[in-house]
């Protein structure tokens, strides 16, 4: 969290703004704007917020979905994270099918990690031979995980694989994620962290002399920019 940009907002309706005009800005600069979607409840809050705001300036063909990391369950569990973005938002909005890129939770997974590698090349430009995205969303665990890479396994932001299989630490479910080669490539990542839940994780992200260190560390983009959205709950313990 060191040499990324922290900015705290009063309210998600806020975040959302700032996220429309995003969305804006890139999608009338560039001809194609690449995001990779991250999962769990903080973008959920987000999308529901987005769905009532006004589109019409955002060139929605030009957008181009993915996602960081899905879980390896059926596009209509509860669990995925395609589901639930389709029915907080991307119900609502006329994004062009083939513009969204979900992982398929409900293939083989390694089978999956081949298909997306495959789906990652033919439609997100590389730099330095891997695919970078103009946006990587990321959350933040309780336990410092990001995307899908877990305590103990930071050894992904080292692998030249763009994507692998996980396993949740507590419930052992699968999941599809992004390495960090990839994460790390893109233009820009926005962490979005809300909740008191997450607070003391984020005040210790923010602790430059600690011993110990988090998936959520390795995230040191090469040459993009790193932002952190926090709400009020989640910055509440740092010293600012
Ligand atoms: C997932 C996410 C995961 C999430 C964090 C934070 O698939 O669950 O990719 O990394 O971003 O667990 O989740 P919350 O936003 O729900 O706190």
């Amino acid at each position: 969290m060191q040499s990324s940009e922290v900015r705290i907002f009063n309210s998600l309706d806020i975040l959302a703004d700032m996220s429309l005009e995003w969305l804006i800005e890139k999608t009338n600069q560039q001809q194609q704007v690449t995001v990779a979607l991250s999962g769990g409840r903080t973008p959920q809050s987000l999308f529901v917020k987005l769905r009532n705001k006004d589109w019409s300036k955002v060139k929605l063909d030009r957008l181009k979905l993915f996602w960081g990391d899905e879980r390896c369950v059926s596009p209509e569990n509860n669990e995925s994270n395609f589901a639930n973005a389709k029915r907080a938002l991307l119900s609502d909005l006329s994004i062009p099918e083939e513009n969204i890129f979900r992982i398929h939770g409900e293939n083989e997974p390694v089978a999956e990690t081949g298909r997306y590698t495959q789906v990652m090349a033919e439609h997100v430009p590389l730099h330095d031979e891997f695919p970078q995205f103009d946006l990587v969303v990321l959350g933040l665990g309780d336990d410092g995980h990001t995307a899908s890479i877990f305590p103990g396994h930071e050894d992904l932001f080292d692998v030249p694989e763009w994507c692998v299989v996980t396993r949740h630490p507590q419930t052992g479910q699968r999941r599809i994620t992004l390495t960090g080669s990839l994460i790390n490539n893109a233009k820009e990542v926005a962490f979005l962290v809300t909740g008191y839940s997450k607070a003391v994780m984020v005040a210790e992200m923010a602790e430059t002399k600690r011993t110990t260190s988090y998936p959520a560390d390795r995230v040191k983009l090469t040459n993009g920019k790193c932002r952190w959205y926090l709400d009020k709950e989640a910055s509440s313990m740092l010293r600012i």
